[in-house]
């Protein structure tokens, strides 16, 4: 809460840091705080957050047991704009952190803001959503965001698909996840 690196910090309530258990395997990553997790201090707790976790509940994944949910930025762009690369770059420290001390052996970006930042600059959302890259030692995929199904439910097929990937892909990589 003492964190001053960008000027998002002069409009949020709260910081939105990440929510998960201490090993859990696999982390979701999303852009940034909107409004509902700016109040609560929490991610992904809004409309499409809700979306979320009954999709992933029928992988057999909860952010109680077994990932871990955080974003690329931890305070709330104003009328929830994309964050700006400046306040990306001030606030990239604290996932590093993040990812070093959970060790995620499965990233999973939600949306292509957090696609661009982790997978590589050009990501193009709807081509390569699904795919999979390696990058030191740990697998990285992307889905829709939870924002963009609501707007547009005719993409949950292609979602659902990259989910039964992800839960292939945690099986292989770390079965440990689902015991
Ligand atoms: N959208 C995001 O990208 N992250 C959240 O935490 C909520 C909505």
């Amino acid at each position: 809460m003492g964190c001053q690196r960008c000027a998002l910090a002069d409009t949020r309530t709260n910081v939105v840091f990440g929510k998960g258990p201490r090993d859990a395997g696999v982390m979701f990553i999303g852009e940034g705080p909107g409004e509902n997790e700016d109040l609560q201090g929490e991610p992904f707790v809004g409309r499409g957050g809700q979306l979320l976790d009954e999709m992933l509940s029928l992988v057999g994944l909860s952010r109680e047991k077994n990932f871990y949910i955080t974003n690329i930025v931890k305070c709330r762009p104003p009328k929830n704009r994309d964050p700006l690369n400046t306040e990306q770059d001030a606030c990239i420290g604290y996932l590093w952190e993040q990812m070093e001390l959970i060790r995620p052996k499965v990233v999973v970006c939600l949306g292509r803001i957090a696609a661009m930042r982790l997978i590589k600059p050009d990501y193009r959302i709807t081509r390569e959503h699904g795919q999979w890259v390696e990058k030191d030692g740990a697998f990285y995929t992307a889905i829709y965001h939870p924002a963009a199904l609501l707007r547009d439910p005719t993409k949950k097929p292609d979602t659902f698909a990259d989910l039964r990937s992800i839960r292939a892909k945690i099986r292989e990589v770390c079965p440990e996840v689902y015991e």
